[in-house]
């Protein structure tokens, strides 16, 4: 006000200046444009926050809020959501046609301050439930802060120090949470390995990560059978040399240790229930979690402190319209990214309860999860179309048993989710009063990038459709032959890229930023490269195809197709294989294997077969197994020695007559001898 004023003044000395006679004129102009500057500076001073009544309620606004003034708008989301022990004043110092991404760079804070000493002791942070039905147990947020302070007195005790790995190989479990904010409460890394990969692919991610600590347990139940979790860590820690401690979770039963193993429960009831959280930068590592690409081994994807918890807790709050009160179930496991971001962070940031999921859809019948959701009042449900599409094929009656009426929102995610699930889940779970909310993302993003909510009230959802770019995320397609950008405005297909670099983008690839740049920076834009295909629409909508490149996503799980090769390759009797991707009724992609047996090779197919798969599961995991087998003598190459994977493809989905240009191929026999091994099949 007090410089309108001053302007007004400025304004009629400048009109009595030039001479203007008529003064009645003078004064209405002057007052005209007093209004402008009064609404203007009401503009600049009314705060748009962006708490989820407001993003709802204002969508558009907050939408242009981000793409006018996107620095204020990831400062103001940065403040907002999280607790700073050291406020930032730098932004975005992103450059990232040089794969450089860094926010809030000087401020301080600590994640596991964020996710626990927040919020009051007596709410629920967790409910675990365990692996046998009906038996849920719930954690308060304070007993989940003694838990972590306490890991984290033993991890310290154990010479664990900022920024050195600890690998947690344990199932979903407050104690596999608890490990998780302890290292983030002292500034280590934790590197989460899914508890159903095998003791070569832990020792794989051990030996990269250069882990000083595992943290496991005894055994770990799922679907009704044990798993030998500690076996496998012998077994892994023979072919590694970096780990000096297992702390180990003796869950089943109680023995006396020796050697390098170190009683988890023991040890940390010793400790002190409280802990100081110590500040780190915003751009302290927080965690690395592997994931497949196309080509080489598995990636350690880095990501760090402020930007990563700003914007997990923000989007699980705008997308699962999610507060304090709320049940909220993710069914993913704590080892993949689905399970950090929107099972851990992001909801424990918000202070809501949090389920933990240990079991399987199907235990002990495939009721299981519609009977927790009754039982447990869930609100939002969060799963992977794998889950959907098997349980759909059981029947309305499961679901149709159980109350379902607590629950608001049902969320998907890891793989497109077909026609068929998403009218199941929305009809038969949802009982077509819940939000469907179809989440599209990635390890490397950090969170979810398209989401048919937040939108406004009433706004449309397609279904089988990731639908609207989260408000500052800004996705664009690529042609994938000219490579251009494709308009906005033009319904097409593409390369998936994001332009510009959002907070909770992975920073790097651990110990290999070059494979960073190469991977996900396009040489042509700059742009972040996703990896997947899209089909835009006139109205800006994106719906997810599938990948461009040689990654399997096997129910929600990402492979890389030489990753299966290498395994399949350890054979004695396989002289070389390729793998693809096809289309599987229930778990999305299926792997399909073409192998070539060395000369004078013995043994049946089913033989080989059986030894062949146990090569996968030791190598990498069970669920890597392909679904069918092709010994062939020969290949389909290109005459530069690569393999043809899209006629692959095509094969083995019974394709003979449209395998498209072949016409590059070095020996066009070994299609032929592929058609001919199809037709005796059918
Ligand atoms: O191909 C996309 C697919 O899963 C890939 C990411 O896998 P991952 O890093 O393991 O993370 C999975 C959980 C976020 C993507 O490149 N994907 C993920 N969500 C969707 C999807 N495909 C289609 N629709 C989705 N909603």
């Amino acid at each position: 006000m007090k410089r309108s004023k001053l302007l007004l003044a400025n304004l009629e000395a400048f009109y009595k200046f030039i001479g203007t006679s008529n003064i009645g004129n003078r004064r209405h102009q002057c007052n005209i444009i007093q209004a402008r500057l009064f609404s203007r500076s009401l503009a600049a001073q009314e705060k748009l926050s962006l708490d989820r009544d407001t993003v709802y309620n204002r969508y558009e606004e907050v939408k242009q809020f981000a793409r006018s003034d996107p620095e204020s708008f990831w400062a103001q989301m940065a403040r907002e959501k999280l607790k700073w022990r050291k406020d930032f004043t730098r932004v975005n110092e992103c450059n990232l046609s040089k794969g450089e991404v860094s926010w809030f760079s000087d401020g301080q804070l600590n994640v596991s301050e964020n996710c626990l000493d927040r919020h009051p002791r007596e709410d629920i942070a967790l409910i675990w439930e365990k692996d046998e039905p009906n038996q849920h147990e719930q954690v308060a947020y304070g007993e989940l802060l003694d838990m972590t302070c306490q890991i984290a007195q033993t991890l310290l005790s154990l010479g664990v120090k900022p920024k050195d790995r600890v690998v947690i190989y344990l199932p979903t479990s407050p104690i596999a949470v608890a490990t998780m904010l302890a290292c983030a409460r002292i500034g280590a890394m934790h590197c989460v390995v899914f508890a159903g990969f095998s003791a070569s692919a832990l020792a794989q991610r051990i030996n990269d990560s250069g882990a000083k600590v595992v943290v496991t347990a005894d055994k770990s139940p799922r679907g009704g059978k044990m798993i030998e979790l500690q076996k496998i860590v012998t077994e892994a820690l023979n072919q590694t040399a970096t780990v000096e401690k297992v702390l180990l979770w003796q869950r089943t039963e109680s023995k006396t240790l020796s050697g390098n193993l170190v009683d988890l429960m023991k040890e940390s009831d010793r400790m002190p229930k409280y802990m100081e959280p110590e500040a780190f930068s915003a751009e302290d590592p927080l965690f690395m979690l592997y994931t497949s690409g196309s080509t080489g081994k598995p990636k350690g994807l880095v990501h760090t402190n402020g930007g990563y918890l700003t914007y997990t807790s923000w989007t699980h709050e705008v997308i699962f319209n999610c507060s304090k009160g709320d049940i909220y179930a993710c069914v993913a496991d704590v080892g993949w990214i689905t399970g950090h971001s929107y099972l851990v962070y992001g909801p424990l940031a918000n202070g809501v309860t949090s389920v933990l999921f240990e079991s399987t859809p199907v235990y002990p019948d495939p009721g299981r999860y519609w009977e927790m959701v009754e039982r447990l009042k869930i609100n939002q449900f969060y799963a992977a179309p794998t889950a959907i599409r098997s349980l759909l094929k059981k029947g309305d009656s499961y679901p149709n048993k159980y109350d379902l009426k607590s629950l608001r929102v049902l969320g998907s995610v890891g793989e497109p989710i077909n026609t068929e699930a998403w009218h199941w889940y929305n009809e038969v779970i949802g009982r077509s009063r819940c939000k469907i909310v179809d989440t599209w993302w990635q390890t490397e993003t950090g969170g979810i990038l398209i989401s048919p909510q937040p939108s406004t009230p009433g706004s449309e959802v397609i279904p089988t459709m990731a639908m609207r770019p989260l408000p500052g995320i800004e996705p664009a397609l690529i042609d994938p032959v000219t490579k251009e950008v494709i308009p906005k405005g033009r319904a097409a297909d593409g390369d998936l890229c994001v332009t510009k670099p959002w907070p909770s983008m992975a920073r790097t690839i651990w110990q290999d930023h070059e494979r960073f740049k190469d991977t996900y920076i396009t040489k042509e834009h700059g742009f972040y490269l996703t990896g997947d295909e899209a089909h835009q629409t006139e109205e800006g909508y994106f719906r997810i195809t599938g990948r461009m490149d040689d990654v399997i996503n096997i129910s929600g799980h990402r492979l890389g197709t030489s990753e299966v090769e290498d395994a399949i390759n350890l054979h004695p009797q396989v002289s070389e294989s390729a793998v693809v991707g096809s289309p599987h009724a229930i778990k999305g992609e299926g792997i399909h294997a073409f192998v070539i047996l060395k000369d004078g090779c013995e043994e049946t197919e089913s033989q080989l077969i059986t030894e062949i798969n146990s090569f996968i599961k030791k190598d990498i995991a069970s669920f890597a197994q392909p679904e069918a087998f092709y010994f062939v003598p020969v290949l389909p190459k290109t005459r530069s020695g690569k393999i043809m994977r899209r006629i692959l493809k095509k094969l083995s989905v019974g394709i003979t007559d449209d395998l498209g240009d072949v016409s590059t191929l070095a020996e066009p026999s070994a299609v032929e001898n592929i058609v001919k091994l199809i037709e005796k099949r059918k």
